[in-house]
Formats: C-alpha cells, structure tokens, sequence
C-alpha cells in the first residue's frame, strides 16, 4: 500500500462509462489521472502515420520502444503528444478505434508500456493521488491499489452511449460489431470481463454518471485523499 498516497484503478470494457468516470473521480477529489487507452492508441497513431501495418508484431514492438510519449495533464484535459506530434484529438478517430485491438494484444508493446510507462507514472503520482483507468490496471499496471473497481454495464447500454458519442456518424450495427469485437479481441490479453478478487464491481447500467463516481470516491479513505 502507498504511504500517505491514493491510487484508483479503473477497468472496464468500451463504454461502460470509464473514461467519464475516471475524469470525474479525479476532478472531484483533485488527483491526478491517467488514461492507459489513450497511450495504445498514441502508438497506434504513430503506426498509422508511419505507415507501419499494426500486424508487423516486431515493427510495432519496436516503434513503441522508441517513441517518445508526453502525457501533460492539467485537471480539466490531458494533451497526448507522440515523437513531438500532438495527437490528443486524433486519437479518438473511428480509423484508430478500429486498429487500436492489433496494437493492444501486441504484448511486447504491452510490457513496453506497463513496466516502463504505466507503472512508473502511477508510482510517481501516487503520493498526490492517482485514478488509473484502463483494461488491467487492477490486476497488472497497480494490483495494490487502494481502490480497485471494476466498472460494467449491459452491452445494450454500452452500445447506446458509443453511439451518442459519435453523434449519429456511423449506425447501430457499425457500432455494436465495433464494441463487441473490441471487447472479444481486446479481453485475449487482459482479463477484464471478470473481477480479480478484492475488485469491486460497480454495474453502471442503471446509474448516472454522478452517481457512479458518487459509489468510486466513497471507497477512498478519506484519510488517504490529499488535501
Ligand atoms: O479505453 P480505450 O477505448 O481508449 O482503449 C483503447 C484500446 O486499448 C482498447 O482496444 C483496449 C486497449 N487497452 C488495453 O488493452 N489495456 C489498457 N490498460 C487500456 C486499453
């Protein structure tokens, strides 16, 4: 456990509502934050770009132990840049979304970034408080957290909110082949369709997003939240 720290780690599948959560709970209890997601599609961005094909494992593995990602986070947003190249907004493009899965099942680019990244900057953070959002931060990136959730909805729930956030550009079909085999491709490395023990398994589909991160800050020891 962190001394005097605080590290929330957050996981869950595509639109369980994670990434709002996580923001949330940070803002409200002023920690840091860290979207893990965020970093695989910065490399995803950067194959893309170099126009290296995602299933070239050894080329992916080494563009990813090369590149050179910067995480400026202030409380209200996070600018992601990768080898000098701001790619915040980028990387939440559908052409991303869909190859992000070749880049997240690549697990020397997952070594790359858990132990050389993820961990590191959890451990850095911790003593001012953290949330750490992603699909295995519970059981790999920080399994000693002090408050481990994993955040689940029906998948006609999530289906519903990812197509509200794209606003009408793609349809009901696109969006559910894209969630349900992201989820199926993505849960192949890491294990997050079930709890790990000691992880709690707070079920979004019937809550509103206050309320959730309502349930997350209520499990910080208060003790523990820095002022
Ligand atoms: O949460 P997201 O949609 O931004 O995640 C992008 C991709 O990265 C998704 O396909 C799952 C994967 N991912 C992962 O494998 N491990 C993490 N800790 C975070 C995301």
């Amino acid at each position: 456990k962190h001394v005097n720290g605080l590290v929330i780690a957050i996981d869950g599948p595509s639109g369980s509502g994670k990434s709002s959560t996580a923001r949330g709970v940070a803002r409200r209890l002023g920690l840091a934050y860290l979207d893990t997601g965020a970093m695989y599609r910065a490399i995803t961005w950067l194959a893309l770009h170099e126009g290296i094909d995602p299933v070239d494992t050894d080329a992916i593995a080494a563009l990813a132990a090369d590149a050179e990602l910067e995480i400026d986070d202030d409380s209200t947003a996070t600018v992601f840049r990768i080898n000098g190249h701001d790619v915040t907004a980028a990387i939440r493009e559908p052409r991303i979304s869909e190859n992000v899965s070749r880049i997240a099942t690549n697990l020397r680019v997952r070594d790359i970034l858990v132990a050389d990244q993820q961990r590191r900057i959890t451990e850095a953070r911790a003593s001012g408080g953290i949330v750490v959002e992603g699909r295995d931060i519970t059981t790999v990136v920080a399994p000693e957290s002090e408050v481990r959730v994993l955040l689940v909805a029906d998948p006609e729930a999530r289906i519903a909110r990812r197509e509200a956030e794209l606003a009408g550009a793609a349809d009901t079909a696109a969006v559910t082949d894209q969630v349900v085999r992201r989820d199926r491709d993505d849960s192949t490395v890491a294990a997050f369709t079930e709890a790990a023990e000691g992880v709690t398994v707070v079920d979004s589909t019937h809550m509103g997003l206050d309320e959730v991160i309502d349930r997350i800050c209520t499990m910080a020891d208060p003790a523990s939240i820095p002022l």
